[in-house]
């Protein structure tokens, strides 16, 4: 077995990453309380921290949803992709302590249950401009919570990857939760245009960047030209780095066409242990290697090395000089292929 292949293991990298996400979060924290504080010296220190935590938990709700389309655009992004879980249990923690100081502050003190009272103690909900709004915050964290709660590895195994996939889109509900929960709730108060101007640019920027990385996608799954017989042409084998992958759609689904020592081999791109893209990561030791958190599969069959058991769709391949053609049937997971190989000019 390969020392690289572990299940979620902490490294330097991501010591780094967590670090650096801490410092940014409480810096941000402070910063807006003190510039805030500075500005509305009327504003009292627990408005002042609702705020910080909401519009920190928003921004970063932004750059979460932002990092899936920046990473297909551009590699580099990447590095953010692989840790993003870890952003989105921050953004859940800073979006509870802004709903739990605001029912503290305003629902903690009268008869009902504080939860209930978000609820309905505003019962406008026939009103746009007097809503209430904290009922559309509350259903955005209780999808917060059921995302950030399920984000372990447990939680994927036992819910199988498409369910959980399936409860993790739920994220872009809870972004249209919370845009209504602000466009109702303190823009209906606020005369500086700033504010809805903010909002209104940071809804248009991850429209654009999802409908740019679509369209890129769409533009390269539509130059693969059908090949002979059942066959399709993908790529070129010369446009595939050594050790690394071309990742193609083929009949709707992602392939990972990776050349290594002479050879091509065609794998599902999607890994078994939380989707991940494995044509993004590159071949150590003979195994293609996850970019997330580093399993692996034997190019030829998909399947995990011993002791794991996880595996992947193979993908028939034949090489016509330097084209690449890939049968667009998947073989079941763990099936092995003979991969082409490529003749030394
Ligand atoms: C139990 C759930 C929630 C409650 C009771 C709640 C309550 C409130 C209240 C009372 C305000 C107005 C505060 C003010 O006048 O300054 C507000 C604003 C805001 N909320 Fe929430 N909220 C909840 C959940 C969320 C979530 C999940 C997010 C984002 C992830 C969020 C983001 C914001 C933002 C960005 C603002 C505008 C900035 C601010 O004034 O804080 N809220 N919320
Ligand atoms: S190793 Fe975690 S997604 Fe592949």
């Amino acid at each position: 077995m390969s020392h690289a292949y572990r299940a979620v293991g902490w490294n330097r990298q991501k010591r780094i990453y967590d670090f650096t996400l801490a410092g940014g979060v409480a810096l941000y924290l402070v910063l807006f309380v003190a510039v805030s504080a500075a500005l509305k010296p009327e504003a009292t220190i627990e408005t002042l921290l609702i705020r910080a935590f909401g519009t920190g938990a928003f921004l970063l709700l932004h750059l979460i949803l932002a990092i899936g389309p920046l990473s297909r655009l551009d590699r580099r992004f990447l590095p953010l992709l692989y840790n993003r879980r870890h952003l989105g249990v921050t953004m859940f923690l800073l979006a509870l302590g802004h709903g739990g100081f605001s029912i503290v502050q305003f629902h903690a003190l009268g008869d009902l249950h504080p939860l209930v009272s978000v609820l309905v103690s505003n019962g406008r909900y026939d009103s746009l401009a007097q809503f209430p709004f904290q009922a559309l915050g509350l259903a955005a964290l209780l999808i917060l919570f059921l995302m950030a709660a399920t984000s372990h590895d447990f939680w994927l195994a036992n819910l199988t990857p498409p369910a959980w996939k399936a409860l993790h889109m739920l994220v872009y509900v809870a972004y249209g939760l919370v845009v209504m929960h602000v466009a109702l709730g303190v823009l209906q108060a606020e005369t500086q245009p700033l504010f809805p101007i903010a909002l209104g640019v940071g809804m248009a920027t991850l429209l654009t960047l999802h409908l740019l990385a679509g369209w890129r996608e769409r533009a390269r799954d539509d130059e693969l030209t059908a090949g002979d017989g059942a066959m399709v042409e993908v790529c070129r084998a010369s446009e595939i780095a050594e050790k690394r992958a071309r990742v193609v759609t083929v009949a709707g689904e992602r392939v990972a066409v990776f050349r290594y020592d002479g050879k091509i081999s065609a794998i599902s791109n999607v890994c078994r242990h939380q989707n991940g893209p494995l044509g993004e990561g590159r071949i150590l030791d003979g195994c293609v290697t996850c970019p997330w958190h580093g399993f692996q599969y034997d190019p030829a069959t998909g399947a995990s090395p011993p002791p794991f058991d996880e595996k992947v769709a193979t993908f028939g391949v034949r090489l016509d000089g330097d084209r690449v053609l890939v049968d667009p049937r998947p073989n079941p997971p763990g099936t092995h292929v003979e991969p082409a190989r490529l003749v030394e000019s």
